[in-house]
């Protein structure tokens, strides 16, 4: 993120802005080796190299964000996206960091999202052998029965793996029997994962969404509405 060189002298505590562009006019200040005497400079803090009567900055270390999006169904979960579909960052706005999500979510899920540029949690969260469990609620067809329910604990092959045992239970039936919803959950975050394993009983998934990644539960956020997790939240998520 490029920001005013004055701003960036001002926040490093060298100077109030008025003062740092008196400093600047007075060629105190250098940007990667060569003395800036103009104003309204623009300078990116992680990459260029500011010095003050010759001595480096050092650069504040970013703050970190963690925000929780109820993503909406039509949303990409990668940054940039070959096919110009939407993105889950266009719905976050008023944040100035650079964050990504955490994981994925498929184009046709919703829900509970987490992001953050806290790359360290990120890797630690989405690594195999993190094992934290995912809920999701899922319409599916048809009304599994108990043998599709045991077969679905156990564990189903997926892409010619056999995954890790489930929870699954029904919470509602439509009364005709054609859907019925139930609540899923895995510690796995394969591809299309819960789709998949509820293909495999037969009983495929028309509508997804996910309510919790462990303690984190998504609640009454409004759907494409984001908020910032509490400090409680964090530290959950960092002793996991
Ligand atoms: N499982 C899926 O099939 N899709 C998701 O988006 C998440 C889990």
């Amino acid at each position: 993120m490029e920001e005013r060189l004055q701003k960036f002298l001002a926040e490093a505590g060298i100077a109030s802005r008025r003062k740092a562009e008196e400093l600047i006019a007075a060629g105190r200040v250098k940007v990667n080796g060569k003395i800036v005497t103009e104003q309204g400079v623009k300078i990116n803090p992680q990459k260029d190299k500011v010095e003050f009567d010759n001595r480096l900055i050092a650069v504040k270390a970013e703050k970190k964000v963690y925000i929780m999006l109820h993503k909406p169904e039509g949303y990409v979960t990668t940054a940039k996206e070959q096919f110009g579909r939407p993105a889950v960052l266009d719905l976050i706005h008023g944040v100035q960091e650079r964050i990504f999500p955490v994981g994925r979510l498929d184009y046709d899920t919703s829900g509970l999202l987490l992001l953050t540029n806290d790359g360290d949690l990120t890797y630690r969260l989405t690594h195999p052998s993190h094992d934290v469990e995912k809920t999701y609620l899922a319409k599916v067809y048809g009304v599994p029965d108990e043998a599709d329910l045991q077969k679905f604990r156990r564990g189903v092959t997926v892409d010619g793996r056999k995954t890790s045992p489930a929870k699954i239970r029904i919470l509602e039936r439509d009364k005709d029997l054609r859907f019925s919803m139930v609540e899923i959950t895995i510690h796995e975050g394969r591809n299309r994962q819960v789709r998949k394993m509820c293909e495999a009983i037969k009983h495929p998934v028309a509508q997804l969404k996910r309510v919790a990644t462990g303690e984190l539960q998504l609640g009454d956020l409004p759907k494409g509405k984001y908020r910032h997790l509490t400090e409680r939240e964090i530290k959950y998520l960092k002793n996991l």
